[in-house]
């Protein structure tokens, strides 16, 4: 698989993008390694968000808007009316939000609370609060960890109930796993995903090969 931009995942092309850029990739082995401490990781987490959010909003649109600057009037642009939703899936996608509201500071910010049970791997949902105006916004679904893709699709099939359309729909991710992706993407073949690195597969316990572990317990230091 490609680390250049766009690739194709079993005939859904254009709608995962990873981000090569060598910046990002740097950071990424950081994040990693074992021996990376809370501090630096949620550190790292929040750097590599607003990576992310730089291309999940490139295709916002821009207006033509009149400015004067010290030395003349000239026509210059600024964002035409988006607002935006960061919806961090709970735990580890909390460490991803501060990154993103350096980016967007106006976005407002929504919750869904998920776990992994940890015999079927299914998600199970114990929280969630939305903007009320939700179905108007672009929305940012984040969360580092795309693993066998459960946890997401809940939040998207959730997002959606509460009347998202799934084209406003973006998921970022810092490693997916193919098979996390091939759900997502079988759940709504509309929503683009974003990620630092595609990895191997999962292990017997679904945890993502290479990977960096349980990114919730290194971002709070709760193992
Ligand atoms: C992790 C991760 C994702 C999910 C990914 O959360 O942050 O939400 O697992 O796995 P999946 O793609 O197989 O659903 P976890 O359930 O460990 O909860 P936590 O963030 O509270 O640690
Ligand atoms: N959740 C994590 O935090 N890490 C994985 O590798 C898979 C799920």
């Amino acid at each position: 698989m490609t680390v250049n931009g766009t690739i194709e995942i079993q005939g859904y092309s254009k709608r995962v993008v990873v981000i090569d850029h060598p910046m990002v990739q740097h950071k990424l082995t950081l994040l990693r390694n074992k021996d990376t401490g809370p501090k630096q990781f949620r550190e790292l987490i929040k750097e590599l968000a607003m990576f992310e959010a730089y291309e999940a909003t490139r295709h916002f649109q821009l207006e033509p808007v009149t400015v004067t600057t010290p030395i003349c009037e000239t026509v210059a642009y600024t964002l035409k009316g988006r607002k935006v939703a960061i919806v961090p899936i709970l735990r580890a996608g909390l460490g991803m939000v501060e990154g993103i509201l350096e980016l967007v500071p106006a976005a407002r910010v929504g919750h869904v609370g998920l776990y992994r049970d940890p015999e079927t791997h299914e998600p199970v949902e114990y929280y969630c609060k939305l903007p009320d105006d939700i179905d108007t916004r672009e929305v940012l679904i984040v969360d580092p960890m795309l693993a066998t893709g459960g946890s997401a699709a809940a939040a998207i099939d959730f997002l959606k109930k509460e009347g998202v359309p799934s084209n406003r729909i973006r998921l970022l991710v810092v490693i997916a796993a193919p098979e996390g992706i091939q759900t997502v993407l079988d759940t709504d073949p509309d929503v683009t995903v974003f990620t630092c690195a595609i990895d191997e597969c999962l292990d017997e316990n679904a945890y993502i090969v290479p990977g960096l572990g349980d990114a919730g317990d290194r971002i709070f230091g709760t193992r």
